[in-house]
């Protein structure tokens, strides 16, 4: 049954201040809050893989590579995390499943309403990194390049792993780390405080899931972890991590 056939914005839940410490937002975050980033945000991601990556990649290839590797199935739920102008969303709502699309930014939420009209998606205005959300609440997570953005990505991780359930797909695009220069200016609190984060690093923040699939493809990562057992730990041998 899908729960959430009409779309619709539940509540806001940003929590910006869960946990020890007041979470901050980075520039790259804030960013997203303008009328004029969420306005321009769907034309840069139709051709940013292709700039990113060095070669054509269209948002029908991405689609097609997360499909084949996560097989979203219909009646089931997904969380998209940062949303943005709902890309991973709309896949997820043509596949059949009840999405709920979460970000922190209004505007972003409000273009990604406007260009999305499958039924079966929930709109949620939220800080992931502490949604207050019920554990193990989500078939799969989708999570496009979010992790460059936020504040802490290793407590987004956390967030995002708690929000899975056993068995469930976690489905990650992330600019990896390069080492070079404009990665390093970027990452600078005031030119953007984004994180590039290396592949290792994200699988070690990741202690109960297992990674089964991955690609890097020029500075864009794909990969698909799977959640382990309930109140387990990885089990690499059951699940053997395939490059692709
Ligand atoms: C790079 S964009 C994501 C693009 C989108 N996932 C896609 O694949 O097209 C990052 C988005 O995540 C949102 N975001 C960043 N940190 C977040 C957080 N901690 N919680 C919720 N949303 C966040 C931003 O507002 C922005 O819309």
């Amino acid at each position: 049954m899908n729960p959430m056939t009409a779309p619709r914005h539940t509540k806001e839940t940003l929590n910006l201040t869960a946990g020890t410490a007041p979470r901050r937002l980075t520039l790259a975050q804030r960013s997203n809050l303008l009328r004029l980033t969420a306005w321009g945000y769907a034309g840069w991601r139709a051709r940013a893989l292709t700039w990113l990556t060095g070669q054509p990649f269209s948002l029908e290839r991405e689609a097609a590579l997360f499909q084949t590797l996560c097989r979203p199935q219909p009646g089931e739920r997904w969380l998209d995390a940062g949303t943005s102008a709902g890309f991973y969303a709309g896949v997820l709502a043509r596949a059949g499943c009840a999405v709920l699309a979460a970000d922190l930014s209004p505007a972003m939420l409000a273009v990604a309403r406007r260009r999305v009209r499958e039924p079966g998606i929930d709109w949620l205005l939220t800080n992931l990194e502490a949604s207050g959300l019920p554990s193990a609440s989500f078939s799969g997570v989708t999570v496009g390049a979010t992790l460059n953005e936020t504040q802490d990505p290793g407590r987004l991780l956390a967030e995002l792993e708690r929000l899975l359930r056993p068995g469930g797909p976690l489905w990650l695009m992330y600019i990896a780390r390069t080492g070079g220069p404009l990665q390093r200016l970027l990452s600078r609190p005031a030119l953007g405080g984004l994180t590039f984060p290396d592949p290792a690093w994200v699988a070690r923040h990741l202690p109960r899931c297992v990674r089964t699939h991955s690609l890097q493809v020029g500075a864009v990562v794909f990969e698909r972890y799977e959640r382990g057992p309930q109140g387990g730990s990885r089990t690499p041998s059951q699940l053997p991590h395939r490059n692709l």
